[in-house]
């Protein structure tokens, strides 16, 4: 079982690895970015840390690689958390009605990039599809989602775990 889940997400990862070229071309440098450090003073179009154009380009990242497992909207599938025939839990929404908000951005970008396998988890690892700047785009296009009671609740933790 263990054997066939790492082939299916090598699978997953060498079939991604070929759009990559396409998705390169979005943003021409790979440049790091550490996302403890990035502003969380709003941003006049969005009254939050990401701006409108983060959004844009974060949604177009989604709709390529995210939304097939976590809906087109984020939304995934209300039956989130039961378990799957196979025992694993279904991609959750990433809108804020679930679990996502809990994290601050680091988490959140660690998340995007090992996937779910460190965890036990179906999760496919995008750190070697998706540029640092592609995965704070994407991080944005769902925060894009999220209601402002649950971005505050958010941006609390964010601060506190920064503080640490
Ligand atoms: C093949 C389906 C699939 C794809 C494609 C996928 N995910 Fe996931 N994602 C999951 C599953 C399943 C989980 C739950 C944890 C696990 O099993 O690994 C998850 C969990 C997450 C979490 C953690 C949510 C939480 O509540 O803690 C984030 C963030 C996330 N995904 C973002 C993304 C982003 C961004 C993309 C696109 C770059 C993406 N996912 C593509 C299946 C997928």
């Amino acid at each position: 079982m263990k054997a066939m889940q790492a082939t299916w997400l090598l699978g997953a990862t060498l079939s991604l690895a070929a759009c990559s070229e396409n998705a390169a071309t979005v943003t021409s440098t790979n440049e790091i970015i550490d996302v403890d450090s990035v502003a969380l003073s709003p941003s006049p179009g969005t009254g939050r840390w990401y701006t409108e154009s983060s959004v844009r380009q974060g949604k177009e990242v989604f709709a390529t690689y995210c939304s097939s497992c976590h809906g087109q909207n984020a939304e995934a599938i209300p039956d989130w958390k039961t378990l799957d025939a196979n025992g694993n839990y279904p991609p959750p929404p990433l809108n804020g009605t679930a679990h996502a908000w809990h994290h601050p951005l680091s988490v959140l970008k660690l998340v995007i990039e090992q996937g779910g396998a460190p965890m036990g988890g179906q999760m496919p690892a995008w750190g070697d599809v998706l540029t640092d700047q592609e995965i704070v785009d994407v991080i944005a296009s769902f925060q894009s989602y999220w209601p402002d009671n649950i971005y505050a609740a958010w941006l609390e933790r964010e601060r506190a775990n920064r503080a640490r």
